[in-house]
């Protein structure tokens, strides 16, 4: 890909060619006009990995640990060393721009993405998402930061009207932006789906042109989220330069029309252009080809980057009698369903193909010494739709044939009466596929039938359920009998981001070594009975085929403590997994599935030195968190799960992550508890500011894990802060905070050192104290390192001031605190001085 004279080429394009590089032509590409040299570009999925172009079937990809879990290890380095790597996935998979990184704020423990952004706090979540930038940015790749701005939650979220103080979008919700911007300069930025104050964010003005391109002064193009464009001309004079997907909805002919009545002014026009021609300059130095296959880049090397990054998140919450690490050489039992599942990534538009992912199980096999001393019990069921089956099914009646289901598509029903011809046959490895980028030509219209099939051998005799969601419409037959029935009657439900009917299920029983045919007859989108508000209708359709075996909770709970009572080490997988956190939908509580907490309460009764391995991407209520000895908390952690927490079980790692939200006891004690759904159409972000730690320190509500906290195998002393401020004009001045770091321990390992800041008398309430910074410090045993952390001293001390309408930095006295990651003890505590009031704007 050459670079092209931006200006010679606006110049010369005409006003079809310069409407049509502002959309999308297909779910991933950008319009090429081959005659002046300009090519597609290809954006990808994002922000925890690239998956590739294709949801449906994709190639499989790394899929990197979860946002949360890159929040919480705190280390800047690692971060820009992970954003390389997914720019090196990025030219693999054929792509100049990924879709990522995310950055909206976890408000509320139930929202369905907070697993895919980076933290509560806008300076972690800032300072994080620029690491990751510049590395994504320094392989020719652009990044794509998101979703700007208050996309903070999935219900109705193309509909619903954020409701927020200037303020607290200045120092909340814009700030990590702002932070982004100023530190690594992403090349584009996404539009949230919903309204703020109003007005869609993608047709907003005051958002996308006066604060984000005037003040902040930045250049780059700006993208909607996916059928996120709600209007042609609004859209276009606010600032959307691009649409996306394509084919365009808004734009092509009808964007013509609006320029030549001067509804969209020319210069407009030339404006957005002129953006979308830079982007494809720059990604020109990606040396991504325009028609490049996707490739994979599963070398050793991603998979230890990939295993450390998902190590170093790794939070332990809770180590009492030091019952971790465990030891290789004694028996080990692990309980739970999260155990023998890689549970890797949350779910939606994150969610990609893995080239492989590792089990807890796996994990700590690779690790103990004589097999035989591992023992599993299931404990309990934690799916919110019944697993996938793909890996207990095969494509034909010969059970050693390949895992998964054989797809067919054709444009004709079943119950046609001529010979059908198959237009596309494919062998799938899942059972879940969504249809939303499937293109085959040989399909005519959007209305298309598919019969998928699979056989089934069980090892065991018993009753099993099968559940099948649908974006469309189908029937499961087992043996050509009917056993689930999904298009007679169709309940609204939150899989395939919202469009998908709730699980219909049907239970039959199968017999040992029988073998069984499997039979969907699906039928795609149009033939949808669900209508519902606010969600984005993907299109295409989808089916989710799940099955499990019918069990008796108490049976199983009641097995997992008598084997848990005589065991030497027990380890009980708990958590969630992307049924319960994913794209369309929120959590409607914040506690563990079914009986998983009963399953925890007897284990940990039958054994006190129970330890709890926690895969959530956000927080889940804990009642039994004092009863439990061990509490290690593992996000999704990517395809090194099960390697990374069997590193942190064994002490093969010094367990380094710091919780990136702060965790309430139960979701009643969330400031944002009253206000979090769409109600009659608008959500009122009531807790202002106090959002996460500033709330729960201001009302003095304890948590179960405090925001910034996570122990480590060693013990920590801080020491001999100095706290500084440069000389010179204030605005550009910084605050120089040197501490000592101690390892009092026996073990080598890593601390963060968090600073906090706290105005002494400011002129409006602030929270009691807002994180400004922080090191990560690697530290030996007994030695000790004096890391130094630097801020701007305008970002240390300013809040916004809403009759300014800018930034104030107040004269006065501002405390500084310091801590480490285990509040052992209490802060370490200095000042710092602001000498004269003043306000600013920018960056
Ligand atoms: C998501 C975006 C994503 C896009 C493309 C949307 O549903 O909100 O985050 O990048 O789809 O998959």
């Amino acid at each position: 890909m050459a670079t092209i004279d931006v200006e010679k080429v606006l110049s010369q394009l005409t006003l079809d060619e310069k409407i049509s590089l502002l959309a999308g032509t297909d779910f991933w590409h950008t319009a090429a006009i081959p005659k002046h040299g300009v090519p597609a570009l290809r954006t990808s999925d994002g922000p925890n990995g690239v998956r590739g172009t294709r949801v449906f079937n994709g190639v499989p990809a790394a899929c990197f640990p979860c946002g949360t879990a890159l929040g919480a290890t705190w280390n800047q380095e690692l971060l820009l060393e992970a954003g390389k790597l997914m720019g090196e996935e990025a030219k693999a998979k054929g792509a100049h721009i990924l879709l990522g990184p995310c950055i909206n704020m976890q408000r509320s423990p139930l929202g369905g993405r907070g697993f895919e952004s980076i933290s509560e706090d806008p300076v972690l979540a800032g300072l994080g998402a620029a690491c990751l930038t510049n590395g994504i940015q320094s392989t020719g790749v652009a990044a794509t930061i998101k979703h700007f701005v208050t996309n903070d939650q999935e219900h109705e979220r193309t509909a619903v009207n954020s409701i927020v103080t200037e303020r607290a979008l200045r120092e909340i919700y814009f700030l990590p932006f702002q932070i982004a911007v100023r530190d690594s300069y992403p090349k584009l930025f996404m539009t949230a789906y919903n309204k703020l104050n109003g007005t869609h964010v993608s047709e907003n003005k005051r958002i996308l042109g006066d604060l984000l391109r005037d003040e902040l002064g930045w250049k780059g193009a700006i993208m909607s989220d996916w059928f996120g464009t709600y209007s042609t001309a609004q859209a276009i004079n606010a600032g959307l330069d691009l649409e996306m997907p394509g084919p365009t909805r808004w734009r092509g002919g009808l964007l013509g029309h609006l320029v030549s009545s001067r509804k969209v002014p020319m210069h407009i026009l030339d404006e957005r252009a002129r953006n979308m021609l830079e982007v494809v300059n720059w990604c020109a130095g990606s040396g991504v080809k325009e028609t490049q296959k996707e490739g994979k880049l599963d070398i050793p090397e991603t998979a230890a980057l990939l295993r450390k990054l998902a190590g170093e998140s790794i939070v332990l919450c809770r180590n009492e009698g030091d019952v971790l690490p465990l030891k290789k050489e004694k028996s080990i039992l692990l309980i739970g369903p999260n155990a023998k599942t890689s549970v890797f990534c949350g779910g939606g538009s994150s969610s990609m193909a893995p080239y492989y992912a590792v089990s807890p199980w796996e994990g700590v096999e690779a690790k103990v010494k004589d097999k035989s001393k591992m023992d599993f019990a299931i404990g309990c069921y934690s799916h919110k739709e019944l697993p996938l089956v793909s890996n207990q099914f095969n494509v034909s009646a010969d059970p050693g044939s390949k895992k998964g289901l054989l797809f067919r598509a054709y444009n004709e029903p079943p119950s046609t009466q001529k010979e059908r011809e198959c237009a596309d046959e494919i062998e799938l490895d899942s059972s879940l596929a969504m249809f939303m980028d499937y293109d085959e030509p040989k399909l005519k219209t959007k209305l298309w039938y598919a019969t998928v099939e699979a056989y089934f051998t069980p090892d065991r005799s018993g009753e099993y359920e099968f559940g099948l969601c649908i974006y469309g419409a189908g029937h499961l037959y087992v043996d050509d009998n009917l056993v689930v029935d999904n298009a007679t009657k169709q309940t609204q439900g939150t899989v395939f981001y919202g469009c998908g009917s709730v699980e219909e299920k049907g239970i039959i029983p199968l017999e040992k070594g029988k073998t069984y045919h499997v039979r969907l007859e699906f039928s795609s989108a149009p033939t949808s009975k669900l209508d519902g508000d606010g969600i984005v209708r993907f299109g295409g359709g989808g089916f989710r085929i799940g099955g499990a075996w019918v069990l008796d909770m108490d049976d199983i709970i009641a097995e997992a403590a008598r084997l848990a009572r005589d065991a030497e080490q027990v380890v009980i997988c708990a958590g969630l997994n992307s049924d319960w956190e994913g794209e369309g939908a929120d959590r409607v509580d914040m506690k563990l599935p079914f009986r998983m907490d009963d399953l925890i309460t007897a284990v940990a009764e039958a054994n006190p030195k129970t330890v709890v391995v926690m895969q959530t991407g956000t927080p889940v209520e804990m009642p039994w968190y004092n009863k439990v000895a061990g509490l290690l908390q593992a996000w999704y952690g990517g395809n090194e799960t099960g390697n990374a927490i069997a590193d942190a079980l064994f002490g093969d790692l010094n367990p380094a992550g710091r919780s990136s939200l702060s965790w309430p006891k139960q979701v009643e004690d969330n400031p944002a508890f009253y206000n979090y759904r769409s109600e009659g159409g608008r959500v009122l972000y009531g807790e202002d500011v106090y959002v996460g730690y500033r709330h729960y320190e201001a009302v003095k509500r304890e948590v179960a894990i405090p925001f910034g906290f996570g122990l480590s195998y060693s013990t920590w002393k801080l020491s001999d802060l100095h706290v500084g401020k440069s000389s010179g004009e204030e605005l550009s001045a910084k605050v120089e905070v040197k501490v000592q770091v101690k390892n009092t321990g026996k073990s080598d390992g890593q601390e963060v050192v968090q600073v906090y800041v706290h105005q002494r008398a400011p002129s409006i309430r602030r929270p009691r104290r807002e994180l400004k910074g922080f090191a990560k410090i690697a530290v030996k045993a007994g030695e000790t390192a004096t890391p130094t952390v630097e801020v701007l001293l305008k970002y240390a001390a300013s809040y916004w001031d809403e009759i300014r309408d800018a930034w104030i930095m107040e004269a006065g006295e501002y405390d500084v605190e310091v801590v480490d990651g285990s509040a052992r003890q209490d802060p370490l505590r200095s000042t710092f001085t602001v000498d004269k009031t003043m306000w600013w704007k920018g960056l």
